[in-house]
């Protein structure tokens, strides 16, 4: 485990290996008896306001006007569907989902680096779930979503939690959170690329190796994927409601239905896991979130941000649309690192 501390930045630690070898064979076989994981982009949207918009509407926007960290130039639907990777949780809380997490769920070295990033010693696991990406797809630079007490993603949009969390405004409910990141095999690119120096400064790369991890605080630190090799120009025309799933012998199947849309082998998939706890203070921190204490009310919530943005001068006169009052949102709060091109334009 070594910890790495960018002066002003957000620290990270990294493990290499994580587990012991026979552990770390087993995820990969995890994986494999799952064997069926569905689309992320099939993930809930909400009822009320922002209706209709995408959960990650944040790091959508961003990707379609960026064309990602390189400014790739490409029709919207070819670059929606390489971010429609696949996923699926093997624990929620404390409830395996799939036997023989276990060792992943409660890794000492998470707990203790977790602890470290935040300085809070009470530490609750919250989720693992798995990524798979094809040959092909990369994940849009974007922060994870928040948690704040009373508000999460199970009552309020994604995008919303974010800009939320970017804002400032709502510290005082926050949950932070520590995510360690681990892979399982190599993987041909599809690198992490992470920025604790901030959005402004240049981003560091980690290639996703067999028995290796990283653990942070995505919440507040922009990470993308960088595209995995694509020894072929044709990517298949993904669509939300697709699943991939595994076939035997090595190989994965996307299916629309029970139609085969393309076939892998593990080579062309990037797999990862991610490990999610809350850090608390103290046990009366995590009391008076269970208990729903001091929760944020959240009748609350958009007025504060609307009042702040009056504040800052970005609206003003009647309230807007609700499409016209998210896209401020967006554009006040979040500010994403630069693609590199344009950066180099601009230097
Ligand atoms: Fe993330």
């Amino acid at each position: 485990m070594s910890i790495h501390t960018p002066q002003g930045g957000h620290p990270y630690v990294r493990f290499d290996p994580l587990l012991p070898s026979a552990q770390a064979e087993e995820l990969t076989a995890i994986c494999e008896r799952l064997g069926s994981y569905k689309m992320y982009s099939e993930e809930p949207v909400h009822a009320g306001f922002g209706e209709g918009l995408p959960a990650r509407y944040d790091a959508a926007l961003n990707f379609v006007r960026s064309g990602g960290r390189f400014a790739r130039r490409e029709p919207p639907q070819v670059l929606a569907a390489r971010t429609n990777y696949f996923r699926e949780s093997y624990a929620y809380g404390e409830n395996v989902l799939v036997p023989g997490i276990e060792p992943f769920l409660h890794h000492e070295g998470f707990a203790l680096a977790a602890r470290k990033i935040h300085g809070r010693p009470v530490i609750e696991p919250a989720i693992v779930y798995a990524n798979l990406l094809l040959s092909g797809q990369e994940l849009a630079v974007h922060t994870d979503v928040p948690e704040f007490r009373g508000a999460n993603r199970t009552r309020l949009p994604q995008w919303l939690l974010v800009a939320m969390h970017h804002s400032g405004l709502f510290e005082a409910w926050r949950m932070p959170i520590a995510t360690g990141i681990a892979y399982f095999h190599d993987c041909q690119g599809g690198d992490l690329a992470l920025y604790p120096d901030g959005a402004d400064a240049p981003p560091r790369t980690l290639p996703a190796r067999h028995n290796t991890a990283v653990l942070l605080d995505t919440d507040s630190v922009f990470h993308g994927v960088d595209r995995v090799y694509e020894p072929r120009p044709d990517f298949p025309p993904l669509r939300p409601g697709m699943r991939l799933t595994f076939d035997g012998a090595g190989r994965w199947v996307v299916r629309n239905g029970s139609d085969a849309v393309a076939s892998y082998d593990w080579k062309d998939l990037r797999f990862s896991v991610s490990w999610k706890a809350y850090c608390f203070e103290d046990e009366a921190e995590r009391q008076t979130w269970r208990e729903h204490r001091d929760d944020l009310a959240q009748d609350a919530i958009l007025p504060m941000i609307v009042a702040d943005l009056r504040r800052r001068g970005r609206i003003s006169g009647a309230p807007a649309d609700d499409h016209a009052l998210a896209l401020a949102i967006i554009d006040e709060y979040i500010h994403f690192p630069a693609s590199a091109a344009a950066s180099a334009g601009a230097r």
